[in-house]
């Protein structure tokens, strides 16, 4: 039994790897692996913003990257306070359990220096053989890193734009522009990014560019109800064609959570995959916690991604989130004020 299932796996791996892509795609789409009906189970509050001078209170939007055995994670650091609200952290661990004891180093102590940073994607860049970090500032802008474990070496920041396009200052209307995020497929570089009001945007540049020439936004997906498509997007691939697109809302109660889309391009149009409240990819819904309950929120955050290139592939059979969750009882405190904690959700009850 077992060896017959191992032969027919080994067989279908070596066929589809020789057969045109037409019949290598069929063979795995036998292999349907990302359920429109997700399940998650959350840790319990695992990373903390530091007891330092800094005097954050929160620790947010986190992206990881799983490289060498080590899970290296970017975050925003946040609290109300004039110029150093928001700010960005970096640390890392080999183990979920000493995440919290990780020391963090404050990259406004590299190049990247003081003011407004905020919401940042780690990427490696393999034609330049670099790391991208990339964050808003009030622009969309990135700094480089040849090594990872070195985070005093990353470059100034560069803006993608030169300042706000208009596609985007025309759309805004009384939201922010925020969250930017940069996936690759083997021709072109896509910065997405959010207006807090309503519409998600692409940018392109051909990949021999990146990181320069970016294209004037368009609109790739809008909602007349701004808190449906509100912020926080990832854009992943499934290493077989399909793209996964989530993008964070908030809920009739207030509380984050996240709608996904698929799609065969990264320029879409994309379609709908678990994409409402009641059906989230991930929200209060379907999420089980390991003892209480946390937080209501599943709010921005990142997939935890092994594969190290541009192309920001994940494995569904195995996905795993590093979210912003937040005590659903502190009511007294300004946005910027609010006790941001990260959390790690994962799948469970996953087709593999
Ligand atoms: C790619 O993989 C996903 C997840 O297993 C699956 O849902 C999708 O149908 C696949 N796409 C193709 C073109 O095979
Ligand atoms: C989704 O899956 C869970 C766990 O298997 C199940 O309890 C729930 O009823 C399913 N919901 C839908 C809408 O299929
Ligand atoms: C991971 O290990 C490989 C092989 O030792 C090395 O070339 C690479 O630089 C390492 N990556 C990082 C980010 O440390
Ligand atoms: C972890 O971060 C520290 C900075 O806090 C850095 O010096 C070290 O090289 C990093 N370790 C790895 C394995 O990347
Ligand atoms: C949004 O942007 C599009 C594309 O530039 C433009 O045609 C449209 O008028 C803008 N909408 C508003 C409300 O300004
Ligand atoms: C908010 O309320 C909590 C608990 O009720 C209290 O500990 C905290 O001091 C209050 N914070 C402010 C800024 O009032």
């Amino acid at each position: 039994m077992i060896w017959s299932v191992v032969l027919t796996t080994l067989v279908a791996t070596t066929i589809a790897r020789k057969l045109p892509s037409s019949a290598s795609s069929l063979l795995r789409r036998q292999h349907d692996n990302l359920p429109a009906n997700l399940t998650w189970s959350s840790t319990s509050q695992l990373v903390y913003p530091k007891d330092d001078s800094r005097h954050d209170a929160g620790i947010k939007d986190p992206s990881i990257i799983s490289v060498n055995g080590t899970y290296h994670v970017f975050a925003s650091t946040a609290k109300s306070a004039g110029d150093g609200s928001y700010s960005l952290a970096y640390f890392n661990f080999t183990d979920f359990s000493k995440a919290n004891s990780a020391t963090f180093f404050y990259l406004d102590q590299s190049a990247i220096g003081t003011g407004y940073r905020a919401a940042p994607e780690i990427f490696y860049f393999e034609p330049h053989k670099l790391w991208y970090l990339v964050y808003q500032n009030g622009n969309a802008a990135y700094s480089t890193n040849k090594d990872l474990s070195n985070p005093a070496g990353w470059s100034a920041p560069t803006n993608f734009y030169n300042g706000t396009p208009a596609t985007i200052e025309n759309n805004l209307t009384g939201g922010y522009w925020v969250d930017m995020w940069v996936i690759c497929d083997s021709a072109n570089c896509h910065l997405f990014s959010s207006d807090d009001n309503g519409h998600l945007y692409r940018s392109q540049t051909p990949i021999s560019k990146f990181p320069s020439g970016m294209s004037e936004p368009v609109i790739v997906m809008s909602a007349p109800e701004k808190f449906d498509l509100y912020e926080a997007s990832n854009v992943y691939s499934l290493g077989n064609g399909t793209y996964l697109l989530l993008v964070e809302c908030i809920s009739t109660g207030g509380d984050r959570y996240f709608r996904s889309w698929t799609s065969n391009k990264i320029e879409g149009p994309w379609t709908p995959l678990a994409a409402t409240e009641q059906h989230p990819f991930m929200g209060a819904a379907n999420v089980a916690f390991d003892g209480s309950a946390w937080t209501k929120s599943i709010s921005h955050g990142e997939m935890i991604r092994t594969i190290v290139d541009q192309s920001l592939t994940i494995e569904p059979c195995e996905m795993r989130y590093l979210y912003q969750g937040v005590d659903p009882l502190v009511t007294n405190v300004t946005y910027n004020n609010l006790p941001w904690r990260l959390g790690l959700l994962t799948q469970t009850h996953s087709k593999c």
